[in-house]
């Protein structure tokens, strides 16, 4: 993403980073309106090319900054949303409410009615659930679209966890607690026909980041599919219904800080497509339906984000010691608290640049180290140009989770957001100040 020119400035979409730095104050998290629709475009391509109805439902907990969320939202992309501030944040982002999926646990009385209110779907999750909605949409007089979050099992599928590598993804994917449990999914088909206000539009499922590897997938579709298929009764009249095989893709890079086992290339879109279109066409082979009458959705989050951010910080000091050992620490002004790293990185998966020397020239061996009182090993033993105070960093990928993870330790104010988009910047989120950090006390 990020590209040299000949005169070895860095840039992104044409705008350069060092500039940025100057401009909207560091650490700010950058993020790269031209990847993002690069990255829209593929997911489209791959998987129209294998499907008739396809649907991007980007998940907003991965990068729930409006700017970026808007720009999604002229793209023509739905949202999955968890909880009532992922659902106001879809709303003011401008998501058509009709496009808007409201998942997540244990929902409560209002944000079911405010679903209903303004024609949301919503994603169920327990029988407690299919009950209060619709005893709710009972008293509003509606009817209300929904799905069900099934738990697909993957029975003997043997490979682990890339977030626990000695667990078995089948065992891990079952004691997860989101998707209704398999038994309360029996009585939710028991009460069916008593839930008059329910409109069932089809099926939801979602795995997460648990391997790369095809077979996942294919094993994946497999069981959604034949879920699936021992539900379709149950579904309205409707010609096309949701088949929801949710998020979970690695990014390219696949730098995500929550995955313990990164090993392998990511597989691209295309290969991913072929896999997903070829194990659910054959899943629902039964259906009463043909299989191209189902609208399948995904709901990328790191694999749609990751890549299209990264963050700047500005070097403070550079400290040396020559006796005893000899060692350089570059004293940055971002921290492990705006980076989700905790602790010595043995295997940080980020990368760190200078972009403020125009010519590299021999590089030096850095600790670059972090804001806080601790001891905040950002990267140890990192090549990068001879440094001097105000040299600006990029650290990259960010543009996944990390934004929204950032915390206030030590009484830091979070870092502010800017927008690099067709050859124009913006500041879509202010940096957060001091007043910010202590607005919620009381004395
Ligand atoms: C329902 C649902 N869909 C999609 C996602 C996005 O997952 P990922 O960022 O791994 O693609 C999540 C993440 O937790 C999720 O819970």
């Amino acid at each position: 993403m990020i590209v040299a020119d000949d005169n070895g400035c860095a840039r992104i979409g044409g705008i350069e980073l060092e500039a940025v730095a100057r401009e909207f104050g560091t650490p700010v998290f950058v993020f790269s309106g031209d990847a993002i629709r690069q990255r829209v475009e593929d997911f489209r391509s791959a998987f129209e090319a294998e499907w008739r109805h396809f649907e991007l439902m980007p998940s907003l907990k991965a990068c729930p900054i409006l700017g970026v969320r808007a720009l999604l939202t002229e793209l023509g992309c739905g949202c999955d949303v968890f909880g009532p501030g992922e659902f106001e944040g879809a709303l003011r982002a401008g998501v058509p409410p009709d496009r808007i999926s409201v998942n997540g646990s244990i929902k409560d009385e209002s944000i079911i009615r405010k679903a209903i209110e303004i024609g949301a779907r919503i994603v169920i999750d327990s029988p407690r659930e299919a009950s209060l909605i619709n005893d709710i949409a009972m008293t509003m007089s509606k009817t209300v679209d929904v799905l069900l979050r099934l738990k697909p099992d993957l029975g003997d599928f043997s490979a682990t966890s890339d977030f626990a590598p000695d667990v078995l993804i089948a065992e891990l994917s079952q004691r997860i607690k989101y998707g209704i449990p398999n038994s309360e999914l029996e009585d939710i088909v028991g009460l069916w026909p008593s839930l008059t206000a329910l409109r069932l539009i089809g099926f939801h499922s979602h795995i997460g980041r648990h391997s790369k590897q095809l077979d996942l997938w294919m094993a994946w579709a497999a069981a959604v599919s034949a879920k699936v298929m021992t539900l379709e009764s149950l579904l309205a009249d409707i010609k096309n219904p949701v088949i929801n095989v949710g998020g979970g893709f690695a990014s390219q890079l696949d730098a995500d800080l929550d995955v313990v086992n990164r090993s392998g290339d990511t597989p691209p879109l295309t290969e991913l497509a072929k896999t997903l279109g070829q194990a659910l066409r054959s899943g629902l082979a039964s259906s009463s339906r043909h299989w191209s009458d189902w609208i399948l959705e995904l709901e990328p989050g790191r694999g749609l984000h990751s890549d299209a951010g990264l963050q700047l910080t500005t070097v403070r000091n550079v400290k040396r010691e020559t006796i005893g050992q000899t060692r350089q620490w570059a004293e940055v002004d971002t921290s492990e608290v705006f980076l989700d790293l905790h602790g010595v990185p043995d295997d940080c998966p980020l990368q760190f640049s200078c972009v403020s020397k125009k010519t590299a020239g021999s590089l030096e061996c850095y600790d670059v180290v972090g804001l806080t009182c601790n001891a905040e090993m950002l990267s140890l033993d990192t090549l990068l140009p001879a440094l001097t105070v105000d040299d600006v960093l990029a650290i990259y990928p960010t543009g996944a989770y990390l934004e929204p993870m950032a915390a206030n330790f030590n009484a830091l104010p979070r870092p502010g957001s800017v927008l690099i988009d067709q050859g124009e910047v913006k500041l879509i989120k202010r940096h957060e100040t001091v007043e910010d950090v202590f607005a919620r006390d009381i004395i």
